[in-house]
């Protein structure tokens, strides 16, 4: 079964819709405005999570699909899954021609610049957009987060409220 029928979603040709792709471990307060701001650009957006070999994962992929969901009950629009492969490989499978990629600082331009680039050498008809992070959440990262919340300190306004409490328990030392 394809993925598109797995979610039951029916697509109009006249949908614009972008996949939003990360680690997302965990999802932060800085993803979930990326999110919010492109449900509203986009009919329709796919927050996917994927694997990034640099990465050691604290939480299992699964974990991760489901802090998404509880903290997108609000985006109608907004849909979240899991895949195994490469990024471009994801977007032709459920036809979708738009990657949307949050930017921080300057320091994330190179990697984002050269992902871009890698993505755009392998599948060209695809095109990869970026968003400018929110002043308030120009810091956040999700390594930091997982730093705090080992030693105890409180994630509030860092991490969604409807995962903050599983999220700082469960990584809590
Ligand atoms: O949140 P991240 O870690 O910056 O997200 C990076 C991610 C997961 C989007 C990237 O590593 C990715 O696309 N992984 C899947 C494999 C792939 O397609 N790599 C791109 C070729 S350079």
């Amino acid at each position: 079964m394809g993925i598109l029928a797995w979610f039951g979603m029916k697509r109009s040709l006249l949908m614009i819709s972008a996949v939003y792709p990360g680690s997302f471990d965990p999802i932060t307060n800085g993803h979930l405005d990326i999110i919010e701001r492109g449900s509203v650009i986009f009919d329709e957006l796919i927050v996917a999570v994927l694997c990034n070999p640099d990465k050691k994962g604290a939480f299992a992929i699964d974990e991760r699909v489901d802090l998404i969901n509880r903290s997108i009950v609000h985006l109608k629009n907004v849909k979240v899954l899991s895949y195994g492969g490469l990024l471009i490989n994801l977007l032709r499978e459920i036809n979708c021609r738009i990657i949307l990629r949050g930017l921080r600082a300057v320091s994330d331009f190179e990697n984002e610049f050269s992902m871009a680039l890698m993505n755009d050498h392998l599948a060209p008809e695809i095109e990869t957009m970026f968003m400018m992070t929110s002043m308030k959440h120009l810091y956040l990262r999700s390594s930091s987060i997982k730093e705090l919340a080992y030693f105890g300190g409180d994630l509030k306004d860092l991490v969604p409220d409807a995962i903050l409490y599983d999220v700082e328990k469960r990584l809590k030392k």
